[in-house]
């Protein structure tokens, strides 16, 4: 495979810059019948009353509806377009900010939350330093995380077509692991209390639902001709009862007292 023409940055701050909200209205087509959607499923490991809240990569801050018994509320995140959004939405506090350099005063939060942001992050160790150097003794981490596993043997067939078009289910900086993202935590000195992985569903059951799965991936150098012959694939798939799958990972960490 050739290395992408684009540099992970750059990349990253046109796609946010063009679609703020983008992994909230995905997710919103990823309902599982018993967790509701990913990010319900990454609050649900919250107590609820979390104290004071940092959402680190928080997007256009589709955790602060969910966070209603925090006594306090900070979103940060990279993007301008993203903290614009998410301001809109009246969900702020929200700044611009990097999640490499946090800008927060050690040990002054109770409880750090991250959705679908660490795995962009280089270099990660350097994130998770800042995780831990902000929490307070006895504070929480929670994170979310794509994950390559638990698939069901229906997945074969979308992921096939991603594959045939797209080369994968699109792209990340890194992958980051249940393995991985332990060991640095525990360097940085947090236990890891629960690693979890659930396969959510992304309904597609109309062509507007693949439209917004391959929209909703990051697809660095993939030409506008191969988006969109995923997105017919995908389409011509799409109907009751399909899915694509989204596996995800669901850390949660202490900072001892
Ligand atoms: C997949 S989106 C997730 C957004 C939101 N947490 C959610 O779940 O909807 C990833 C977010 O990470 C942000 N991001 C990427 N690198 C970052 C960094 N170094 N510091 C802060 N935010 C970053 C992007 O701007 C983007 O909003």
């Amino acid at each position: 495979m050739t290395a992408d023409p684009t540099p992970w940055s750059a990349y990253l701050g046109a796609y946010h810059g063009q679609r703020p909200g983008i992994t909230e209205a995905a997710f919103e087509r990823a309902c599982d019948p018993l967790l509701g959607s990913p990010h319900d499923w990454l609050t649900a490991a919250l107590a609820d009353r979390p104290g004071s809240v940092l959402d680190v990569a928080c997007g256009n801050a589709p955790l602060r509806p969910r966070l209603s018994g925090a006594k306090t509320y900070l979103g940060v995140d990279l993007s301008e377009a993203e903290v614009r959004a998410a301001q809109a939405l009246g969900r702020g506090p929200v700044v611009t900010g990097d999640a490499r350099a946090l800008p927060v005063s050690d040990a002054s939060v109770d409880v750090v939350v991250s959705a679908m942001g660490l795995m962009l992050v280089q270099p990660l160790a350097t994130a998770i330093e800042e995780v831990a150097r902000v929490l307070r003794p006895n504070g929480t981490a929670a994170f979310l995380l794509p994950a390559r596993a638990p698939l069901r043997l229906t997945d074969l067939r979308p992921l096939a077509l991603l594959s045939l078009h797209l080369r994968g289910p699109g792209s990340m900086p890194q992958h980051v692991g249940r393995r991985r993202i332990t060991a640095l935590l525990e360097q940085a000195g947090l236990v890891v209390t629960q690693a979890t992985t659930h396969r959510f569903p992304f309904h597609l059951r109309t062509p507007s639902d693949a439209r917004l799965a391959v929209q909703s991936l990051y697809t660095p150098g993939r030409s506008p001709e191969q988006l969109m012959a995923a997105e017919a694939a995908l389409a011509g798939i799409a109907g009751p009862g399909r899915e694509l799958p989204l596996p995800l990972l669901r850390v949660v960490a202490r900072k001892p007292g």
